[in-house]
């Protein structure tokens, strides 16, 4: 098989798997990541079968809708890879990126997986998983992932915390705009690569400026421009 149907291959695959996905991680977030890592691909010496297999197969099995089994994502697309007999290397790299791309790789114990491995094609394909956090589309999914928790869109009464542990983290019911500060607005210092960092910066200042206005049209009465 040739590299481009490999990619068709794995992308059927992928669309039947996540038929029935939530929101936030269907297929279309997958598609997102997908280009997003292309994008970033041609800024960099990577390579491009293993970058775009760990994209398209990066939330196979999402741990939080598994009953928390990290472990079904990374046999998942083994298996599969293994079935349309991809090179073993390419399988094994694109098992770690499966493992360690997540958001949880990436905020409090990133530091200890980091030292596990890392390597350019799994800083790409994180790279363009956050950048689907930020932006527009990541107000969009915060809010649907809010919704359908049942949160409240915002409460000035319940400041955001900056402090919480991982267990806490999962736990809290905080409103979504604490998300933003919680999360999705220190995303942008974490990016690996350059052209990550300045899709970042354009995706990271329209969320400031949606914040802004959201707090102007919350209560226009008591608003201060900054
Ligand atoms: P990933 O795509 O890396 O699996 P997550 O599963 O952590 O990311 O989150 C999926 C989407 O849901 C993201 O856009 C994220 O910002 C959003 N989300 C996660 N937790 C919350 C929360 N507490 N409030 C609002 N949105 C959230
Ligand atoms: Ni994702």
């Amino acid at each position: 098989m040739t590299n481009s149907e490999i990619i068709e291959e794995t992308i059927v695959f992928v669309k039947e798997t996540l038929l029935n996905a939530e929101g936030g991680h269907d297929w279309f977030h997958i598609q997102r990541v997908f280009n997003n890592s292309i994008l970033i691909s041609k800024e960099e010496d990577v390579n491009v079968l293993v970058v775009s297999l760990g994209a398209l197969l990066h939330d196979i099995a999402d741990a939080k809708f598994n009953d928390g089994d990290e472990s079904l994502g990374p046999k998942m697309a083994e298996n599969f890879l293994f079935s349309i007999n991809v090179p073993i290397e390419t399988i094994n790299h694109v098992v770690k990126i499966i493992k360690f791309s997540s958001f949880k790789a990436g905020l409090s114990d990133g530091k200890i997986k980091k030292k596990l491995f890392t390597s350019k094609e799994l800083q790409v394909v994180q790279d363009a998983d956050r950048l689907d956090a930020i932006g527009a589309i990541g107000i969009a999914r915060a809010f649907n992932y809010g919704g359908f928790k049942n949160r409240m869109l915002y409460d000035p009464s319940t400041p955001p915390n900056l402090d919480m542990t991982k267990e806490e983290y999962k736990t809290s019911t905080a409103p979504t705009i604490n998300h933003f500060y919680e999360k999705l607005l220190l995303l942008k210092g974490k990016m690996n690569t350059e052209t990550g960092k300045r899709l970042a910066e354009e995706r990271h200042q329209y969320m400031l400026d949606y914040l802004e206005q959201f707090y102007y049209e919350w209560n226009p009465l008591s608003f201060k421009k900054h």
